[in-house]
């Protein structure tokens, strides 16, 4: 029971006695956001838990986000304040399976999305987030043959982009998955003039209508330098706390589900934060993320093969 304790004053209090960096993912409550040290798209944080001299990392994303963390950073602490907030992409590899696909095509490197557990990293060859698959992509040679997984959305939109044949995964974030075509058009008819930004998570038929496609850190970048001053955001709807806080003066229309409204696209695994919990995570450190070392270093080659390739 947490009633007459200040959540707020305590983390702050907390961050400095731990000497901890708290870390949020754009999908994050704005009150998460707001508090964190950085705000990002996967592969910056990543790049900011491989550098950080904190000793513990509060990690307000999701489990594969904080494991990546980890396996980047092994002599810090890692703590993620809900242990449950998974991922479908994760959930849609078990690694077994993928080991398995892996081996009936032995002559395919792996180039998985980093939402994936730690087991399907080590089973890869490189990771890729959606802000470094193009680059990573372009620099793999032609004949090369690939198996990309877990998000077949992500695959197929490479796959289309570069005119390049890959073997795909069959998942799907349940988000992205959400948005729909039918209501998509209704909005954009009301706003004609407001260009439409969506992630590759994103299926064709919502793709297919974007005027810009990529990360959230890319959507970011769009809503700043876009023409007009109204915006069509189909990815989880937690980004615009960032566009409305970076440009105050435009408007973030967050793309509809079925129902019509943007709430069935928030991201129930990332909504498993909150600031009661982050506060507990720092105060007991736990729940905390461990990986077996063996595991670990077979992970962290497919990730440091990212982080080169990337830059
Ligand atoms: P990025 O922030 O790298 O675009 O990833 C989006 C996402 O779905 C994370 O779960
Ligand atoms: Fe996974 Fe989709 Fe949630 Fe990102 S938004 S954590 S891809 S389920």
């Amino acid at each position: 029971d947490l009633t007459g304790i200040d959540v707020r004053a305590e983390i702050e209090r907390l961050r400095k006695e731990r000497n901890a960096v708290i870390l949020a993912h754009y999908y994050q409550k704005p009150e998460l956001q707001d508090l964190a040290d950085f705000v990002g798209d996967s592969l910056e944080l990543s790049r900011k838990a491989a550098e950080t001299d904190a000793d513990v990392i509060a990690f307000c994303g999701v489990k594969f986000m904080a494991d990546t963390a980890k396996i980047l950073s092994p002599d810090k602490i890692v703590v993620l304040p809900d242990l449950d907030a998974g991922c479908s992409l994760e959930d849609s590899c078990p690694p077994e399976k993928f080991k398995a696909f892996r081996e009936a095509h032995p002559d395919h490197i792996a180039l998985t999305y980093i939402n994936c557990s730690t087991e399907v990293k080590a089973l890869s060859d490189v990771i890729v987030t959606s802000s470094s698959a193009e680059t990573i992509l372009q620099q793999i040679p032609l004949d090369q043959k690939i198996i990309f997984g877990p998000d077949r959305h992500l695959g197929g939109y490479l796959s289309r982009k570069f005119n390049r044949e890959m073997l795909l995964w069959p998942g799907v974030c349940i988000v992205h998955e959400a948005f729909s075509e039918t209501e998509l058009l209704k909005l954009r008819a009301q706003h004609p003039n407001a260009p439409i930004a969506a992630h590759p998570e994103c299926p064709p038929h919502i793709v297919d209508h974007a005027d810009y496609v990529g990360s959230t850190s890319g959507i970011l970048q769009y809503a700043k330098t876009m023409p007009g001053d109204t915006l069509i955001v189909a990815t989880e709807p937690h980004i615009i706390h960032q566009m409305q806080l970076a440009i105050p003066n435009k408007t973030f229309i967050g793309a509809p589900g079925a129902d019509g409204n943007c709430n069935c696209n928030i991201c129930p695994y990332m909504a498993l934060n909150n600031l009661e919990k982050l506060y507990l995570a720092l105060r007991d450190l736990t729940p905390r993320v461990e990986i077996e070392e063996s595991l670990r270093l077979a992970a962290k080659k497919s990730l440091d093969r990212m982080l080169e390739m990337a830059s």
